[in-house]
C-alpha cells in the first residue's frame, strides 16, 4: 500500500490517513480551493483546517466538488484559541460545520491551550469546559474523534484529570530539530496520536546541508525526507503547498529510513527556522 493511503488507528478505533494536507496560511478562495482540489486529485484523503485559518468554506467546497464520497476523506478543524467556554464551543462547532457545509467532522481540536495573543496564560478551567463540550459532540456522534493542539504535558494533565475521554490526538509543531521529545513521550504513554504540523519547518529545513545530503543517499528530495522522518517517528505529518509539483512530490514517501539515520536526525536540537 502506498504511504499516502496508509492509516493510523486512533485509540477509539477510528482510522486516520497517516499523511494529511495542511492548509494553514493558504488564503481562502481560489488558492485554498485549488490546493485542496489538487491534494485530493493526487491521493491525499486527510485535510486539516481550522476556524482561525478562515478557509473552511473553500476546503469544504473543494472536497464536495472532488466527487470523493465524504466518508473517504478525513476532515479536521479546530476551535479558535480564544474560545474557552462550554456553550461557545458548541456554537463554534456548528459554525465550522456550516462553513464546511458538512454534517460531521472526523476530528475536532482545541487549537491552543491559550489565546494566540496571550501565549502562556493559565486557561486550565476554560480548556476543561471546551473539552467537555467536545466530549458531548463526540458522544452525540457529530465528530468521530476529539483532541487538542499545541498542548504540553501539563496542559494534557489538566484535561486527563478533569475530563472523561483521553484526547485522541495532540497536533504540535514537529520537525527535524524540533521533535518535542517530552510531549511525544507523554502522548505515546497515554495513547494520544501526535500530528506533526509544519513538517518542513515552514520550508526552512529544506536548505539544510545535513538534510540535503541525507536525502541524496535515499534518492529522495529534502521535503520527502523531512516528511518521512515524521512518519518514522510515528506521527502524522501535515505538509502543505500551493504548487501542484510540490503537492505531488510530498506524496512520494514510499521508502524506509534506517534506524541509525532517524536516530542521528533525532540528535539535532536546533530549530531549523533559526538555521542558515
Ligand atoms: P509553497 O506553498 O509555495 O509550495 P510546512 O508544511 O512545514 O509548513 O512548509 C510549508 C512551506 O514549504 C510552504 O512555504 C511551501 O511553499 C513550502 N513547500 C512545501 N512543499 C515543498 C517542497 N516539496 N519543496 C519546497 N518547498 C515546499
Amino acid at each position: 500500500m502506498k504511504t499516502i493511503q496508509d492509516v493510523y488507528v486512533l485509540k477509539n478505533g477510528v482510522k486516520m490517513p497517516k499523511v494529511g494536507f495542511g492548509t494553514w496560511q493558504i488564503p481562502d478562495g481560489e488558492a485554498c480551493y485549488n490546493s485542496v482540489s489538487l491534494a485530493l486529485k493526487h491521493g491525499y484523503r486527510h485535510i486539516d483546517t481550522a476556524a482561525a485559518y478562515r478557509n473552511e468554506a473553500s476546503v469544504g467546497r473543494a472536497i464536495k466538488d472532488s466527487g470523493i464520497p465524504r466518508d473517504h476523506v478525513f476532515v479536521t478543524s479546530k476551535l479558535q484559541s480564544h474560545i474557552k467556554s462550554y456553550q461557545e464551543t458548541l456554537d463554534a462547532f456548528e459554525k465550522t460545520l456550516k462553513e464546511l457545509d458538512m454534517d460531521y467532522l472526523d476530528l475536532y481540536l482545541i487549537h491552543a491551550p491559550w489565546p494566540w495573543n496571550e501565549i502562556g496564560k493559565d486557561c486550565d478551567a476554560g480548556n476543561v469546559e471546551a473539552f467537555k463540550a467536545m466530549e458531548k459532540l463526540y458522544l452525540d456522534g457529530k465528530v468521530r474523534s476529539i483532541g487538542v493542539s499545541n498542548f504540553s504535558p501539563k496542559d494534557l494533565d489538566n484535561i486527563l484529570k478533569h475530563c472523561e475521554i483521553i484526547p485522541h490526538v495532540n497536533q504540535i509543531a514537529f520537525f527535524i530539530g524540533n521533535n518535542q521529545e517530552e510531549t511525544k513521550n507523554y502522548c505515546d504513554a497515554k495513547g494520544i496520536l501526535v500530528e506533526a504540523y509544519s513538517p518542513l519547518a515552514i520550508g526552512y529545513a529544506l536548505s539544510n546541508d545535513i538534510i540535503i545530503n541525507m536525502a541524496k543517499t535515499y534518492k529522495v528530495t529534502p521535503a520527502q525526507l523531512c516528511i518521512r522522518y515524521c512518519i518514522e517517528k510515528g506521527t502524522a505529518p501535515l505538509p502543505k503547498s500551493t504548487h501542484e509539483s510540490r503537492i505531488i512530490e510530498n506524496t512520494g514517501l514510499d521508502f524506509k529510513m534506517k534506524e541509525e539515520d532517524v536516530k542521528f536526525l533525532d540528535t539535532i536540537k536546533d530549530d531549523p527556522r533559526r538555521w542558515n
